[in-house]
């Protein structure tokens, strides 16, 4: 018999409601967790004490803001993790976090069960669960809103027979999902993927359309770690968070697409991440300028299998730990200096500067002071192209 279930506690509708559901259902003491990955909004101590007034046993807030930034954004920044070549990964960034802290509340508390409130359409159930047996094979799920009947109806019924102190009336008609690393919309008009975004979906970035200065700025990057804005030293959550501001200001990093959910739905996301691609814009280049050819483009390969293997719940798996030690091998002399243009909603590369480039002015010059030997080409250029030349010489005898 379970005697306490942990639930991944969110302050709104669905996972006050669950915290009495649950309850009811098992019998069990509910322990609310609601973890702080950045997502900004309401007081936590608010937060907490609402899941005590609707019935928790016990409540706890843990604030992860710092170990979200520096051991999951700074990874998925090395990794330049853009699934479908554009989303930054912002929810499933999170998961695997809150899934480490459920289960350390669980194991703190002697809890065999954890609770989350996602839907059973979403990829973020996977996140949970997947996550949850790989760190804590022992605890088992429950899921109220997927598989015990928990409807939104029945939700704000519950909330309104119970008394619970929910502003039912005040939800948002969208799905919203938010963090350090960014923010994801979706439902209501925007299922209609004709439909433009309003100006009112986004929060974390400015309209570009509106006339404004450019902001310049300097990203100083030690092995593919960001670690100074113009010269100031900063730890990454207050490096993100500065970017965020001044590069959300400026409209960077809002996106509109159509996405392939692991499970097998294809569903539209306005997103906006500005720290984020700003970022891995200014990454990227310092990449393109510290690390040999071959290197860099093995690891677009290895970077798109990480971001997949991440955007399907798959953090804690021996594929994605063998990729972050090739990655980090790979970040080992990405060190240096990007000087960013953003503006007009874009993040765009103006200068860059490294102690260990690989960008050799001599080389690359065609002014006086070239040291490239341009007799060395032509041979290279005869045997690069020999194979492709003797077997078209084979096609055309063949065709007689
Ligand atoms: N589709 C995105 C993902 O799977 C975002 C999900 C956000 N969740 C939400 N409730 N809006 O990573």
């Amino acid at each position: 018999m379970t005697q306490r279930v942990v639930l991944a506690y969110s302050g709104g509708l669905d996972t006050s409601v669950a915290i009495g559901w649950i309850a009811e259902q098992t019998g069990a003491e509910v322990i609310a967790l609601a973890v702080d990955v950045g997502q900004g909004g309401e007081d936590l101590e608010a937060i907490r004490q609402r899941a005590l007034a609707c019935g928790a046993a016990a409540a706890e807030v843990a604030d992860v803001r710092a170990e979200y930034a520096a051991r999951f954004c700074v990874p998925a920044l090395k990794a330049n993790a853009l699934y479908m070549d554009r989303y930054p990964l912002v929810s499933a960034l999170s998961r695997p976090l809150i899934v480490n802290h459920l289960a350390r509340v669980a194991r703190e508390h002697g809890a065999d069960m954890v609770a989350h409130g996602c839907t059973g359409k979403g990829n973020d159930q996977v996140r949970f669960e997947v996550g949850l047996a790989a760190v804590a094979p022992g605890v088992s799920v429950m899921a109220p809103v997927r598989d015990s009947g928990m409807t939104r109806d029945k939700a704000i019924r519950f909330a309104e027979e119970k008394g619970l102190p929910i502003d039912v009336s005040s939800r948002s008609p969208y799905s919203i999902d938010q963090n350090l690393w960014g923010r994801a919309v979706e439902t209501g008009f925007l299922e209609d993927i004709w439909n433009a975004p309003i100006e009112e979906v986004y929060e974390y970035t400015s309209d570009p359309a509106v006339p404004r200065g450019p902001d310049e700025l300097v990203l100083t990057f030690a092995e593919g770690i960001p670690v100074a804005i113009d010269g100031r030293e900063l730890a990454p959550l207050d490096l993100i968070t500065e970017l965020n501001t001044r590069a959300g200001a400026q409209g960077v990093g809002r996106l509109d697409m159509v996405e392939d959910r692991l499970v097998g739905i294809k569903s539209r996301e306005i997103y906006e991440a500005p720290a984020a691609i700003a970022l891995i814009t200014a990454h990227q280049e310092l990449e393109n300028v510290c690390v040999e050819r071959d290197l860099a483009r093995f690891k677009r390969q290895a970077e798109q299998r990480w971001t997949e293997l991440v955007y399907d719940g798959l953090w804690f798996s021996p594929l994605k730990r063998a990729l972050d030690v090739f990655i980090d091998d790979a970040s080992r002399y990405v060190t240096g200096d990007v000087r960013l243009k953003l503006h007009g909603g874009r993040a765009v590369v103006t200068g860059r500067r490294s102690p260990v480039s690989l960008y050799d002015y001599k080389l690359a010059t065609y002014d006086t002071g070239d040291t490239f030997d341009q007799s060395m080409a032509k041979g290279f250029v005869e045997l690069w192209g020999l194979p492709s030349k003797i077997a078209a010489l084979r096609d055309t005898a063949a065709r007689g």
